[in-house]
C-alpha cells in the first residue's frame, strides 16, 4: 500500500485507479456525476484553489455538462468543513414567488390540477444557485469569479462530445420538451435527437454563465437574464416577478449535528429533512448491534426499515421551512426522543404504517438531483443540488439556456396528497409566498475524534435520505471500505406508501421470505441504478490517503492527486 501510494505521488491525474470508479490521492479529490465537471473541480484544485473554490467550478460545470440536475435554474445545499474545524451550512434552495399560496395547485372542487405543480411555469421557484455559488466562493473561496467559472463557460461554448448516457437521457425527454422550442432547440438536433459522440454546445448557457461572470450575482437576478425570465413568465402564467429574482438570499444555517457510535455526523438541517432524517434514524440505531445482524440480513433490513418508516412519518408532520414554521428540531434530533421512537419496536414483528397514518399509491416518475463532493486541506465540501426531476419543468427559457426548476412540488400541494417521490406533507410544508419547499437532500460529513473521516450525499428524491444513511451505516456498522459502503445494494422505506423499495439482487429471496413472515408488506424490486437509489458519490479520508468513489451506478468521475 505504502508503495503504491509513493508511486501515486509521481503521476498526474487520475493517480490510480483501482476500478473506473474508485481513485486515491493524498492531498485532495473531487467526485462528481460528470467526468467533465469533476475534470474542472480537480483543475481548480491542481492550480492552488481550495475546496470551496472546486466545488464552486464544478456545480457551475454541472449546469453545463449534466443538465438534467445540474443547474444555474434550481438551488441546493451545502454543508462545508473549515480547516479550523466549524462546520456551516449554505441553503440555497429555491423560494417560492411572493403570490404564491396554499391552494395554488387546487381546482375549484380543491382537486389537485394534474401537471400545474411539475410540469408548468407555475412549478417554478425562485432559483437559488447561482446566489449560493456566489456567496459561497465570495465567503470561502480563494479564487475569483472569473476563475472559477471560466472552464463552465468553455464547456458551453466549445461543446464537449456527449456519453451515450447524456444522449440517451436528453433524447427520452424531446417528447416532454416538444411545446417547448427553446428546450427542444437546445437538447435536439434539429428535432432528432443528438447521438453518442456529438459535439453539444450550449451558446446562451455560455452568454448567461458569461453575465454572471462579469456581473456577479447581478448578471443573473437583474439585467438581461431575470428580463427574459420574467417576459417568459409572463407570456405563460408563471408566477416569477423581477422582484422576486432580485430578492433571492441564500441562509448560512448552522448545521444539524448527531453522534454515532463515536463519529460526528454534521448535515442540512431545514428547510431540507435529509440532515435531520439521517441524524434521527442513526439515533434509532445506536442501541441496537447492527454489526452482529451484519450487512443484508433480515434482522437488520427489518431493524432499519421499522426506523425509518418512523422518522419519515415524523417528517411529514413536523418538517418544513423553520422561517415559516416551528420545527421541533430539538426534539427530533434528542436521542431519548429516538428511543422513546423505538420504544414499540419488536424485532420480531414488523409494524404497518396504516397505523400511523393514510397510504398513498407510488408515482411513475423517476427523481433527480446530484451531488458532489471535495476535500482538500482539511476543508470538506458536500454540495447537493436540483431542478427537482430530470430536467425540472422541462422548460428552456428562451435567449438563456436556462431550465426552470419544477422544485414547487416539493411543497405539500394539498395536505396528505404525496408529491413526486410520494412523500406526505402537512401545515409545516404549506405553500407561502417566499418561503422554502422541504427537501430530502443530504449532504452529509462524518468526522471522527474532530478528523475528517468521510464526505457523503445522494441524488434520488425521498430516497436521498437512506442512500446516505446506509453508506454511513456500512462504513461504520460493517467496517466496509467506501467503495463497497457505496456500491453495495440498498433499500428504502418512507412510511408511506408501506412498501420496502429494494435494488435488484437487493434482497436476497430467503431474507425476503423472513421479512414477508415478520409482517412486512408492499415489497418493490426495482431495476439497478433507478434514482431512487441514488448517486452516492463520496469521500473516504484514510489517515494520508483520500479515497473517493464515484458511484458506480452512473458515469461521472472521482479524481484527486
Ligand atoms: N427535489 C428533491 C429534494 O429537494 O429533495
Amino acid at each position: 500500500m505504502k508503495f503504491a501510494i509513493f508511486l501515486l505521488s509521481l503521476l498526474t491525474v487520475p493517480l490510480f485507479a483501482a476500478s473506473p470508479d474508485i481513485t486515491f490521492g493524498q492531498q485532495a479529490m473531487v467526485t462528481s456525476r460528470s467526468s467533465h465537471a469533476s475534470k474542472v473541480g480537480h483543475d481548480i484544485l491542481k492550480a492552488g484553489g481550495n475546496a470551496v473554490d472546486a466545488a464552486v467550478a464544478t456545480a457551475f460545470a454541472l449546469a453545463v455538462t449534466y443538465p438534467s440536475a445540474g443547474n444555474i435554474g434550481g438551488g441546493g445545499f451545502a454543508v462545508i468543513r473549515l480547516p479550523g474545524g466549524e462546520v456551516i451550512t449554505l441553503d440555497h434552495r429555491e423560494t417560492a414567488p411572493a403570490s404564491a399560496h396554499r391552494d395554488m395547485y387546487l381546482d375549484a372542487n380543491g382537486q389537485v390540477i394534474k401537471g400545474l405543480s411539475t410540469a408548468s411555469h407555475k412549478a417554478a421557484g425562485v432559483p437559488g444557485s447561482v446566489d449560493g455559488l456566489l456567496v459561497l466562493l465570495e465567503r470561502y473561496g480563494s479564487m475569483s469569479r472569473q476563475q472559477v467559472m471560466q472552464p463552465a463557460i468553455d464547456l458551453a461554448t466549445r461543446g464537449f462530445a456527449l456519453s451515450y448516457d447524456l444522449a440517451q437521457q436528453m433524447g427520452r425527454r424531446l417528447k416532454s420538451m416538444a411545446k417547448y422550442p427553446a428546450s427542444m432547440a437546445k437538447f435536439s438536433d434539429n428535432g432528432k435527437p443528438f447521438k453518442a459522440g456529438d459535439i453539444w454546445r450550449q451558446a446562451d448557457l455560455a452568454r448567461s454563465l458569461q453575465l454572471i461572470s462579469d456581473q456577479g450575482r447581478d448578471g443573473f437576478y437583474k439585467g438581461r437574464t431575470a428580463e427574459l425570465i420574467v417576459r417568459e413568465m409572463q407570456r405563460s402564467k408563471g408566477d416569477i416577478t423581477a422582484k422576486d429574482l432580485a430578492g433571492y438570499q441564500s441562509v448560512w444555517r448552522p448545521a444539524v449535528r448527531g453522534d454515532y457510535r463515536g463519529y460526528e455526523i454534521y448535515g442540512m438541517g431545514p428547510p431540507s429533512s435529509g440532515g435531520t432524517l439521517v441524524i434521527q434514524i442513526l439515533n434509532m440505531l445506536e442501541d441496537f448491534d447492527l454489526a452482529a445482524m451484519g450487512f443484508g440480513s433480515a434482522s437488520a433490513v427489518h431493524l432499519m426499515v421499522e426506523a425509518e418508516r418512523r422518522a419519515y412519518a415524523d417528517r411529514a408532520e413536523h418538517l418544513g421551512d423553520p422561517d415559516f414554521y416551528a420545527v421541533p428540531l430539538k426534539m427530533l434530533l434528542n436521542k431519548k426522543y429516538a428511543q422513546s421512537r423505538m420504544s414499540d419496536y419488536d424485532p420480531a414483528t414488523a409494524s404497518l404504517s396504516k397505523d400511523i397514518g393514510a397510504g398513498a399509491p407510488w408515482p411513475p416518475e423517476s427523481p433527480e438531483t446530484t451531488h458532489l463532493s471535495v476535500f482538500k486541506g482539511g476543508m470538506m465540501v458536500a454540495l447537493t443540488t436540483t431542478l427537482n426531476s430530470g430536467y425540472g419543468s422541462k422548460i428552456v427559457v428562451p435567449g438563456t439556456g436556462i431550465l426552470l426548476n419544477n422544485e414547487m412540488n416539493d411543497f405539500s400541494i394539498k395536505e396528505n396528497v404525496p408529491n413526486l417521490y410520494n412523500v406526505i406533507g402537512r401545515k409545516a410544508n404549506a405553500i407561502r409566498g417566499g418561503k422554502r419547499m422541504l427537501s430530502s437532500m443530504a449532504p452529509t460529513l462524518v468526522l471522527r475524534a474532530g478528523k475528517p473521516f468521510l464526505i457523503v450525499g445522494s441524488p434520488g428524491g425521498s430516497g436521498i435520505i437512506t442512500t446516505t444513511l446506509q453508506v454511513i451505516v456500512n462504513m461504520i456498522d460493517h467496517g466496509m471500505s467506501v467503495d463497497e459502503a457505496v456500491s453495495l445494494s440498498r433499500f428504502h422505506h418512507q412510511w408511506q406508501p408501506d412498501s420496502i423499495y429494494y435494488e435488484k439482487h437487493g434482497l436476497s429471496p430467503d431474507t425476503r421470505l423472513i421479512l414477508e413472515k415478520m409482517g412486512h408488506i408492499g415489497f418493490r424490486e426495482l431495476d439497478y441504478g433507478l434514482f431512487l437509489f441514488g448517486d452516492a458519490n463520496a469521500i473516504h479520508i484514510q489517515g494520508e490517503t483520500v479515497i473517493g468513489i464515484k458511484d458506480p451506478r452512473n458515469e461521472g468521475a472521482a479524481l484527486g492527486y
